[in-house]
């Protein structure tokens, strides 16, 4: 079956337990997708990622869940995960070892798609440490890509080399459906911003069945990880707001990084925002047109839209800047007529109705703040 038409949306461990996972912790992180609502607004996938095997294989060269972090195995995980109507999803690696020194998959792709799929596993996170020099990268996800896609059942393929290697150029021929192409985000604005801001030129090259991940989110994580290299002080509201609208609106796969047992509401309001993930769920996945209003160089503000499915288009307005800003569109620029039409706009945050408007609509923002609205075309 084909996967990965839309964004995937999920959870994974990775940003606020790193290593400190075990089978409690992501049996409650099943609980909370179902009891927050967060499966019914759409995200399906909870992922362990690195940290979860035995530092070595077997005698018969398989990987081995830790029993002290897993006692019950990885297929009875994957049971209740499923029970739950969630899918599971693991985390291997392209090189000899994980990126945090667990056994990695090269040469044993096939050997360890058998076993994910014996597990029923849904979707592997495939990372790119202790690849040998003398490998080649493209090859590698190609090998784990034929592995999945022989072993009887349909595992998503999460590539993560972020971005080295010119990764946009060959990540879709090799069969993977989604691809880190940035560095791993941690929990602070510049974060949010250096990744946006890398990945505009980018966007051409995702689209449905493989799609580019900007990384796992860090809305709602306030600083709080057990990770110190992500922990950096995380951001306010307003900087998660902004950060969730750019990664909707740039088509990135939604992966929750905070701990989704105890969200505050300000993060279910985000990450649940029904009209946000329509923009990053739309059917056609069009790449949103990037209006810079770099000033000397300085990021000051973007304005993006994209064609919507239905008609409509969705506009986000972002303000990088460290203090209030304003930015405007000038709808000649999306295609509409000077005369005779205009643009009803909806803001998505807000609930509210913004009027009709004819030739530009400005905006206000706060620092590091958005708009997102869905724009109606109109005959005046
Ligand atoms: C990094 C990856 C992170 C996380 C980590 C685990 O390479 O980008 O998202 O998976 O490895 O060790």
């Amino acid at each position: 079956m084909a996967m990965a038409a839309k964004p995937p949306l999920g959870w994974n461990s990775w940003n606020t337990f790193s290593h400190d996972i075990n089978e409690t912790l992501i049996k409650e992180a099943a609980d909370a997708m179902v009891e927050s609502g967060l499966k019914d607004a759409g995200y399906e996938y909870i992922v362990i990622d690195d940290c979860w095997s035995c530092r070595q294989r077997d005698e018969n060269g398989r990987l081995v869940a830790d029993p002290e972090k897993f006692p019950n195995g990885m297929k009875a995980l994957a049971d209740y995960i499923h029970s739950k109507g969630l899918k599971f999803g693991m985390y291997s690696c392209v090189g000899t070892r994980t990126c945090a020194d667990y056994p990695g998959s090269f040469d044993y792709e096939f050997v360890d798609a058998e076993t994910f799929a014996e597990w029923g596993v849904d979707y592997l996170k495939y990372d790119y440490c202790f690849k040998p020099r003398s490998a080649d990268g493209p090859t590698l996800y190609r090998r784990m890509a034929m592995a999945l896609r022989n072993s009887g059942r349909d595992i998503l393929l999460s590539a993560c080399n972020w971005g080295n290697d010119n990764t946009v150029d060959w990540i879709r021929s090799t069969g993977a459906h989604m691809y880190r192409s940035t560095g791993d985000i941690v929990d602070s604005w510049q974060s949010i911003k250096d990744i946006a801001v890398s990945q505009m030129e980018k966007q051409k090259f995702a689209g449905p069945y493989c799609f580019n991940d900007m990384d796992m989110l860090i809305v709602g994580m306030y600083g709080k990880s057990h990770n110190s290299w992500i922990a950096r002080g995380g951001c306010t509201t307003e900087e998660y707001k902004t950060h969730f609208s750019l990664w909707a609106m740039m088509n990135s796969p939604l992966m929750i990084g905070c701990d989704i047992r105890s969200m505050n509401d300000d993060t279910k309001a985000i990450l649940m925002n029904r009209d946000i993930l329509a923009i990053n769920q739309d059917v056609e996945a069009r790449t949103p047109t990037v209006l810079k209003e770099w000033s000397e160089g300085a990021d000051t503000a973007v304005t993006m839209f994209k064609p919507l499915e239905n008609g409509d288009y969705a506009i986000g307005f972002f303000n990088f800047c460290d203090g209030d800003n304003g930015t405007h569109i000038q709808f000649s620029d999306m295609g509409l007529p000077t005369r005779g039409y205009g643009l009803q706009l909806y803001d998505l945050w807000e609930q509210k109705d913004l009027g009709v408007h004819t030739c530009k609509y400005s905006a206000a923002l706060p620092a590091h703040g958005c708009l997102m609205v869905r724009a109606k075309v109109v005959k005046l």
